[in-house]
């Protein structure tokens, strides 16, 4: 059994990789490892709702990056008309030498109990699928390999014509698509918020709660939006307001 600074090692480990070395290719057999892993995730019911599609073929694989490169134009030029501003991933994982497509199966939502069926359905199958995501990322790390959450997979667009292009039939959802390869070149550890500043013990200690003017501060700085820590805060209001209408 794995011990509990290699679980934290794995954790701390993984990234989201959005460049792939197009030469390497990875064995059929570390895909099924994965995979395997992925299916003891838990879920809601025990219900399972997922289902992977792997690809291998280039053309195929080109095909989807197409797609999702189709799909964020309108993406893109939505942040641009609110934010005016727009940092998208790119289409770099179309050289990953395996593309997964995790697939949820909602009529899984039956296992559930009634009561769960009417308030949090929808919540217990995404989490299901989440669940058993994020062990496919783990898993990929373990054995050295870059992977990426590319969750545009399920916007209306992609969705629609990942499901042609795939024969997927109704009622599966499109969930993720994961690229799996070795990345083109290392990456830096994006920031974390500390571990003392997200932890209360006993009762919330309100001198952690965060402000509304803190809380943008860590948008606009450590988050994706922030560029990772990259871009800089200015101490005035010339800062992104949180009302999209007043974005410039
Ligand atoms: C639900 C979810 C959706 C995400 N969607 C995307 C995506 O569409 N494209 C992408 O490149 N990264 C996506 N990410 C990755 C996050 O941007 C990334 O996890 C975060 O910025 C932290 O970086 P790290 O994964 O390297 O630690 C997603 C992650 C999650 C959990």
């Amino acid at each position: 059994m794995m011990n509990i600074d290699d679980l934290q090692e794995l954790a701390a480990n993984r990234r989201s990789i959005r460049g792939y070395d197009k030469t390497r290719d990875i064995p059929d057999e570390m895909v099924r490892k994965i995979l395997d892993c992925a299916r003891w995730a838990p879920s809601g019911g025990n219900g399972q709702p997922w289902e992977f599609i792997v690809i291998r073929d280039e053309k195929t694989r080109y095909e989807i990056a197409d797609l999702f490169l189709k799909q964020q134009e309108h993406k893109k030029e939505m942040e641009l008309a609110v934010r005016g501003d727009a940092k998208m991933t790119g289409d770099g994982f179309r050289h990953a030498p395996v593309h997964l497509i995790v697939l949820g199966d909602p009529r899984v939502k039956e296992t559930y109990p009634v009561r769960t069926m009417l308030d949090k359905a929808d919540s217990h199958f995404y989490t299901g699928l989440a669940s058993a995501t994020l062990l496919i990322h783990l898993a990929a790390t373990s054995l050295g390999l870059a992977s990426q959450y590319v969750s545009d997979a399920s916007s209306p667009y992609m969705e629609t014509m990942l499901k042609v292009l795939l024969g997927v039939p109704e009622p599966l959802k499109v969930y993720h698509l994961i690229p799996l390869g070795y990345a083109s070149k290392p990456i830096p550890a994006r920031p974390r918020r500390e571990l003392d500043e997200m932890t209360h013990y006993e009762r919330y200690d309100m001198a952690k709660y965060r402000d509304d003017r803190e809380f943008q501060k860590f948008v606009m700085t450590a988050s994706r939006r922030g560029y990772y820590g990259k871009r800089t805060w200015v101490e005035d209001d010339t800062n992104q307001p949180t009302d999209p209408k007043e974005a410039p």
